[in-house]
């Protein structure tokens, strides 16, 4: 049975990574930084383990890390993430902290959650790890200007995520870009009730997860496949 470790898994995207793979048969580590807030990972049937990881603390990363020492990984998904300003905000009227929250949690908690897991990666069959990045982090698909903040830390996770493939040429690492999809994260769009729904764009992400060789290490993909630009 395949194992993988989600992380942000309580809701949006990261949770219907964990419910499909689960429904598939993998053995879901799905990770959150409060497992007692009630969500509907406790629901879920199948092999699944939920398990603390706030991807901003290193001891929370070190410690779920040491605990899982022993256990190969077929499959991280770097999913945790926020949008911490406005999607129009000015970039003086960012807030330093959310400018900061961004980083921490989309850029640096990523490639940390990466860094502490890749022994377990390594030691498995698969040997994958995919950022959930977003279009908004392609420098090259921006015509539509704002995001400041966001696109600066997706930009970033980006480039860690390239780095990491070429210092580990043994894994397989990715970046991914869902699209725009229904979820909390985008509540502010107006049309937002319009938006996908994030289960069948899953479907696609594992699709193409499946399909991932090592010549891919070190490359940003759609969600249909094709690579996105950086
Ligand atoms: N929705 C879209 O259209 C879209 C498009 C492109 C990319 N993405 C990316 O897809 C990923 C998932 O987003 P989503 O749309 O599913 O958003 P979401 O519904 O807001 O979920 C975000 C998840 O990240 C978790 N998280 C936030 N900070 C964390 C931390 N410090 N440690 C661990 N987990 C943390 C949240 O946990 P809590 O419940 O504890 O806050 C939650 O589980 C993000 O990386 C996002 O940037 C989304």
């Amino acid at each position: 049975m395949p194992t993988t470790l989600i992380t942000g898994a309580n809701r949006g995207i990261g949770f219907e990574f964990a419910r499909q793979y689960a429904a598939a048969g993998w053995r879901v580590i799905a990770t959150c930084r409060d497992p007692s807030r009630p969500s509907s990972l406790s629901a879920l049937g199948g092999a699944v383990e939920i398990r603390t990881l706030d991807v901003t603390a290193p001891s929370s990363i070190l410690s779920l890390s040491s605990e899982l020492a022993q256990q190969p990984i077929d499959l991280l998904i770097a999913n945790a993430g926020v949008m911490s300003a406005p999607p129009r905000s000015a970039p003086l009227d960012i807030s330093e902290e959310a400018w900061m929250a961004d980083f921490r949690v989309n850029a640096m908690g990523s490639i940390r959650v990466a860094a502490a897991f890749a022994p377990q990666i390594a030691a498995s069959r698969e040997r994958k790890l995919v950022a959930i990045s977003s279009l908004l982090g392609s420098i090259g698909s921006n015509a539509m200007g704002g995001h400041y903040a966001y696109r600066a830390s997706k930009a970033a996770l980006n480039a860690l995520w390239r780095s990491f493939a070429v210092d580990h040429p043994e894994l397989i690492a990715v970046s991914l870009s869902p699209g725009l999809l229904r979820t909390d994260m985008t509540r502010y769009e107006q049309a937002w009730d319009q938006l996908n729904d994030p289960a069948p764009r899953v479907t696609a992400l594992r699709g193409v997860i499946d399909r991932l060789g090592q010549s891919d290490s070190g490359t940003a993909f759609n969600f249909n496949g094709d690579k996105m630009p950086w």
